[in-house]
């Protein structure tokens, strides 16, 4: 079925679904605990109504976004979403392409299965990299080194996962490093024959890109995948954010800060950017969600450097609710994947234009015209 007939995200995620294995499914869809911060971040938005305003001409409608000293062509983005090349062959790269072909940032993860050259390789100007630190400092020098030596000017720290998640799905569908082949996973592969044709063809488990090099040498895709699962879940502390800060001469933000009392203590250690994020439910459920959070954050950096979001957008009128309260810019993790996911390439720029359609009509339903014209007001009751 050609990607179009999707009409809005949840199709893309039916479709996805039925693409995927469970295992990977799930492994998207879920999150930690009783997966009540996943269902609460996307609740969150539909708590709030709009204020609509007519009799105002809203003919011509303009989507663009200033951040960080250039214009965006829309104020949302693509969040950092690890192993995105086991959904789709090359996943991280065709994501990255079309955020490029939307002219919107694609954050590329820590733990992307692209490496952090090739990426670059394809354009580096829209490239922004995540960093999750490893447990032993010189790799996670090395890979500030190389995003530097490619280019990249702005790094984000995701700082939520001082421990791992329990994400009850992946236990009992036994995700995990390694990943161990059973009947039940070969079924699964089996009832899903389009994206086991596309990993065979490929030749089965890729390699965590970025990681290979400083795993032991002739390492397998698999020992690679776990020498990074036993790297990450780095102790990170200030001191190690002071660090980053000397090490990184770019721009460096900071991705999954909760509480107003870190976001001063952010902005007071040099970060130029905050996303504000629960990381989409997936780290621990019993968080606020990301809008709840905002307003807080944001009295707290007091406009002094951009105030982002992630976490629960599944329509444009999502990214408008965000922007309307304060949001400098939003990104959105499951809902491109859904669309790689469900159709590669045209899938994830499917995505991104379900979404940029529906914050168009968003705009033109309330009688605003541009981005800077969301604010508080546009919303009913505030
Ligand atoms: C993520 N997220 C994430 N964040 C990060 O900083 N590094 C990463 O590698 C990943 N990996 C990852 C994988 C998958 C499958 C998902 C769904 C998410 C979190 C992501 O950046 C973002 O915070 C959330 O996805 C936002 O919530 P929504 O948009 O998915 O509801």
């Amino acid at each position: 079925m050609p990607i179009e007939t999707a009409v809005n995200i949840a199709d893309l995620r039916v479709r996805a679904k039925r693409r995927l294995p469970k295992v990977l499914f799930d492994w998207i869809d879920g999150g930690a605990g009783d997966e009540a911060g996943v269902r609460a971040s996307i609740d969150a938005f539909a708590a709030h109504r709009f204020a609509p305003r007519y009799l105002v001409d809203v003919s011509r409608r303009d989507l663009s976004k200033d951040l960080f000293g250039r214009t965006w062509g829309l104020p949302f983005g693509v969040a950092p979403t690890g192993f995105a090349g086991l959904f789709w062959t090359d996943g991280d790269l065709l994501l990255a392409q079309a955020a490029r072909a939307a002219n919107v940032p694609f954050i590329l993860s820590g733990t992307s299965v692209a490496t952090i050259e090739e990426a670059a390789a394809r354009g580096v100007d829209n490239l922004w990299f995540q960093l999750y630190a490893a447990r032993d400092p010189s790799i996670t020098r090395d890979l500030l080194s190389r995003a530097q030596a490619v280019g990249i000017t702005t790094l984000v720290l995701t700082v939520d996962l001082p421990v791992p998640a329990k994400r009850e799905r992946d236990i009992r569908n036994g995700f995990g490093a390694p990943l161990t082949i059973d009947a039940r996973k070969l079924l699964d592969a089996a009832l899903h024959p389009a994206w086991t044709l596309q990993w065979l063809q490929r030749g089965g488990m890729p390699m965590m890109g970025s990681w290979a090099r400083y795993a032991p040498k002739g390492a397998t895709p698999q020992a690679v995948a776990m020498f990074m699962n036993a790297q990450l879940y780095a102790t990170q502390t200030w001191t190690d954010l002071e660090r980053y800060r000397q090490q990184w001469p770019g721009r460096l933000v900071i991705k999954g800060l909760q509480h107003p009392d870190d976001a001063a203590r952010a902005v007071d250690a040099g970060c130029d950017g905050i996303i504000v994020s629960n990381h989409g439910g997936r780290q621990f459920d019993r968080a606020p969600t990301p809008l709840e959070s905002l307003p807080a954050i944001r009295a707290a950096v007091d406009g002094r450097i951009p105030v982002m979001l992630d976490g629960g957008v599944r329509r444009g009128a999502d990214i408008a609710i965000a922007l309307c309260l304060g949001a400098d810019f939003v990104f959105t993790g499951r809902a491109t994947l859904w669309g790689l996911a469900a159709g590669g390439l045209p899938g994830a720029s499917y995505a991104l234009k379900i979404l940029k359609d529906e914050l168009d009509v968003t705009l033109g339903q309330i009688g605003r015209t541009t981005i800077a014209q969301l604010t508080r007001d546009a919303l009913w009751g505030m």
